[in-house]
């Protein structure tokens, strides 16, 4: 979700007006992808190392997720949204913690979407805490047993990463969940981005070819095969 700060910048707005605007990107992309029978979206709210910006912008941040949490996830869960937090939460102030606590217990059983919100999360981090949960448990590090501890579970692989803002990189992102996933990347600044982005997007993707290491042939002559 990038371009909250330039797309505060522009209008003269402190860059906190941009997370804000950008918090209610993300209620109108949940809506979105539940009007396109989407199951599983996940969100960077704020990456492992979003601590280095300036106290102000963390606290605001923080502010911002907790209060997010607490007006949201009623509405989520009456959507058929059930709001799952993901990310190394022993960083995490306490009153973010009791929000998270807050929703979880307002997740419905059989949602229409699961949304990973990650918070304090990083690519690396999951990768890490994954294979440290299966040398505790003296369970072989494979293929399958870590994908089974990712802190994204129920969550499959990614199919679609969207990045707006311009930029053209993961920036430490779900590493392994995006190996096969296609990347469309966007000039769109995240607040402005809406319904239509979002189909322009599932658009492209349609028309992309995942061969998942195979040849085109394979995928469209079984007699290739
Ligand atoms: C990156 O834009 C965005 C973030 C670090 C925070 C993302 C947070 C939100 C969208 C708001 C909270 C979300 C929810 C779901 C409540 P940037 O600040 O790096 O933008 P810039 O590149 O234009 O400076």
């Amino acid at each position: 979700m990038d371009g909250n700060g330039r797309w505060a910048k522009k209008r003269n707005q402190p860059r906190l007006m941009g997370h804000r605007e950008g918090g209610k990107a993300a209620d109108r992309t949940i809506r979105s992808c539940i009007d396109h029978g989407i199951t599983h979206l996940s969100l960077f709210a704020f990456s492992s190392e979003n601590w280095l910006r300036p106290a102000d912008e963390v606290d605001g941040l923080m502010k911002l997720l907790a209060r997010y949490l607490k007006q949201e996830s009623q509405k989520q869960q009456n959507l058929g949204a059930a709001l799952n937090v993901v990310g190394d939460l022993s960083q995490l102030p306490d009153f973010v913690l009791t929000e998270i606590e807050a929703a979880k217990k307002l997740a419905p059983t059989s949602p229409k979407i699961t949304v990973n919100l990650a918070i304090n999360y990083g690519g690396k981090w999951d990768i890490i805490q994954a294979a440290q949960q299966l040398q505790a448990e003296n369970t072989p590090i494979t293929e399958q047993s870590l994908s089974e501890k990712l802190a994204t579970l129920p969550s499959p692989d990614v199919d679609l990463l969207i990045r707006t803002g311009g930029e053209l990189r993961i920036s430490n992102f779900m590493l392994w969940q995006t190996a096969y996933a296609e990347l469309y990347f966007t000039e769109t600044l995240w607040p402005e981005f809406n319904h239509q982005h979002l189909s322009q997007a599932l658009d492209w993707y349609q028309h992309r070819e995942r061969r998942f290491g195979m040849i085109s042939e394979q995928l469209h002559s079984p007699a290739a095969n």
